[in-house]
């Protein structure tokens, strides 16, 4: 015995997962399963229906049956002993059939609609995306999110065109200028500036279009101090600390020189273990009695320094009050995805796998950041922010499979055990589900109870034995012995084949 179990064992790999109890059902990976017995198998467990939920509780779809929910069309398929739940294809919102690997696209006014079946039987996803047009002047369509540009008629001009985009804005889409180009090639934005032979010029929207404008001089140039320095220059500061840029007229602190060493705005250098910081205000902070961060292990590390803390990344920073500093802070800033290895700035957004599902780095209220599926509303919010369309919807869908596993195939006469008709997938609930098997139920829980209950239930079955339910699940068991589990020896047959054969009305 020990020896063929020993056998077994190499030839079941899954023999150790296989601890169940015979009437034992679950689900896992939609499909559902039963823990079995019977003449021919010690203990085995069969897949025997697909559950749309993946949950015990959920509704049971039997083999061959189908099933269809708001985006995807299922079915529940025997595949020798296997069962399989299979996206068959996705289904449009009027209930127009999209198969995988199809697309279409209805034309609905000026909407243009599109709709995606992408995947296999096992994962799909089903995108709805619309994108509208606006009219240019000469009557042609542009699509949201494309540019046109409108020539000028006159060649010596500054300006050579006019940058009009079909923009949305909320609900609406329109043509909008946008911005210039110069005759020198420039593309500026809508009060960008451009310089033209020497000349400053600046990009302005007007009720008609978009022009460029030439600027005084005297608009553009910065005071510091008393001096007065021109557009697109750089200078000290009188005290040597602070680095200026006039920028047409505004001055821009692009730094602080500490100790020689440059230091860009924002950022902070250490001069010994005294960390000095550069602001956007004029000269420097200190960080009074702060150093750094103490990590919990007793570290410290210095102020922007980074570590790496289980599912992400925090950077030591500071608390300031307006005035002065007052304390430090390990701040989580992002997000690492433990497959690739990625880090995910906080609030954005992680693509992966074939079908590109999204993650975002959301931020919990204490702080602590977490990878996870976003919300309907930010998931679409993001997918607009970087397509020319609106993208509508996006729907995942999956499926599973499920194997026949067994312990132990008992000797048996097999010729009683191949099915003798087709169709006993669709006649197995009657077998399964049988009256004697119910009746065997009851007595078991019945055992200990008086004679006469005992001798209720004799008579039962002997009712049983000549109903026409009984017949029936009789019939199917001889037809279909494989697929019910019910392996009879020849006499066995035989005594069945009688008794469905039996006329005998049942007694009163
Ligand atoms: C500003 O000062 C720094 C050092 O003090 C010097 O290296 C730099 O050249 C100066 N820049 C200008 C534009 O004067
Ligand atoms: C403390 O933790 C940091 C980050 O996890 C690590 O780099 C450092 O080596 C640790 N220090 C000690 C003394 O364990
Ligand atoms: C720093 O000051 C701000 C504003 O006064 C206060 O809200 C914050 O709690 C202080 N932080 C620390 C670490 O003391
Ligand atoms: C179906 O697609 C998924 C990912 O899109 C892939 O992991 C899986 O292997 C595919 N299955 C089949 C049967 O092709
Ligand atoms: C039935 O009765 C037997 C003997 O009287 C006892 O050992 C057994 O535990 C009982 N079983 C149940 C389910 O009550």
């Amino acid at each position: 015995m020990a020896r063929r179990l020993l056998i077994l064992l190499v030839l079941v790999p899954s023999f150790y997962t296989l601890d169940c109890q015979v009437g034992d059902v679950w689900v896992k990976n939609f499909i559902k399963f039963e823990c079995y017995s019977n003449q021919r198998i010690r203990l085995g467990m069969r897949p025997i229906g697909c559950v749309p939920e993946d949950r015990l509780e959920g509704k049971v779809i039997a083999p061959g049956a189908e099933y269809r929910n708001e985006h995807f069309f299922f079915r529940c398929v025997r595949e020798g002993d296997s069962l399989a739940y299979k996206i068959i294809n996705c289904v449009d919102d009027n209930e127009r059939v999209v198969e995988i690997g199809q697309f279409f696209t209805r034309v609905d006014g000026g909407r243009r609609v599109r709709v995606e079946c992408e995947g296999n039987a096992t994962e799909a996803k089903k995108t709805v995306v619309q994108w509208t047009s606006c009219t240019l002047p000469s009557g042609e369509k542009l699509s949201e999110g494309g540019i046109h540009l409108r020539y000028s008629k006159d060649s010596s001009s500054p300006q050579t065109a006019e940058i009009f985009s079909c923009k949305r804005d909320g609900p609406k889409v329109s043509l909008k200028c946008t911005g210039c180009v110069s005759s020198a090639g420039d593309q500026v934005v809508v009060s960008g500036y451009a310089t033209v032979s020497g000349v400053q010029m600046q990009c302005r929207r007007f009720d008609d279009g978009c022009r460029l404008i030439k600027i005084d001089s005297k608009h553009m140039d910065c005071t510091l101090d008393g001096d007065s320095y021109p557009h697109d220059s750089v200078f000290n500061s009188s005290d040597g600390i602070n680095l200026y840029y006039c920028k047409h007229g505004f001055l821009e602190k692009r730094g602080c020189f500490v100790n020689g060493e440059f230091v860009a705005v924002g950022d902070l250098t250490y001069t010994g273990k005294k960390p000095v910081f550069c602001g956007r205000e004029r000269g420097l902070s200190t960080f009074g009695k702060y150093t750094g961060c103490t990590l919990k292990n007793g570290t410290v590390i210095r102020f922007k320094e980074t570590v790496e803390e289980g599912p992400m990344m925090r950077r030591c920073l500071w608390t300031y009050t307006g005035k002065e500093i007052n304390g430090t802070k390990l701040e989580a800033y992002a997000c690492v995805d433990k497959e690739s290895g990625r880090r995910i700035f906080a609030e954005k957004y992680l693509q992966k796998g074939a079908l590109h599902t999204v993650l975002k780095c959301s931020r919990n209220a204490d702080g602590t950041l977490e990878l996870r599926q976003p919300s309907t509303e930010e998931f679409l919010q993001y997918a607009n922010s970087a397509l020319s369309y609106n993208l509508l919807l996006s729907e995942i869908a999956r499926g599973g499979y499920g194997n026949v596993e067994w312990i132990e195939r008992l000797s048996l006469d097999s010729a009683g055990c191949a099915d003798r008709i087709p169709f006993c997938d669709q006649l197995k609930p009657i077998c399964e589900f049988s009256f004697s098997k119910n009746l065997r139920k009851l007595k078991e829980s019945l055992k200990n109870s008086s004679s006469a209950t005992n001798e209720a239930l004799q008579e039962l079955e002997d009712y049983g034995l000549t109903s026409c339910d009984r017949k029936l699940e009789s019939l199917v068991e001889v037809m279909c012995p494989h697929t019910c589990g019910t392996c009879l020896s020849r006499e066995e047959v035989e005594k069945r084949i009688s008794l469905i054969a039996n006329t005998n009305r049942v007694k009163s």
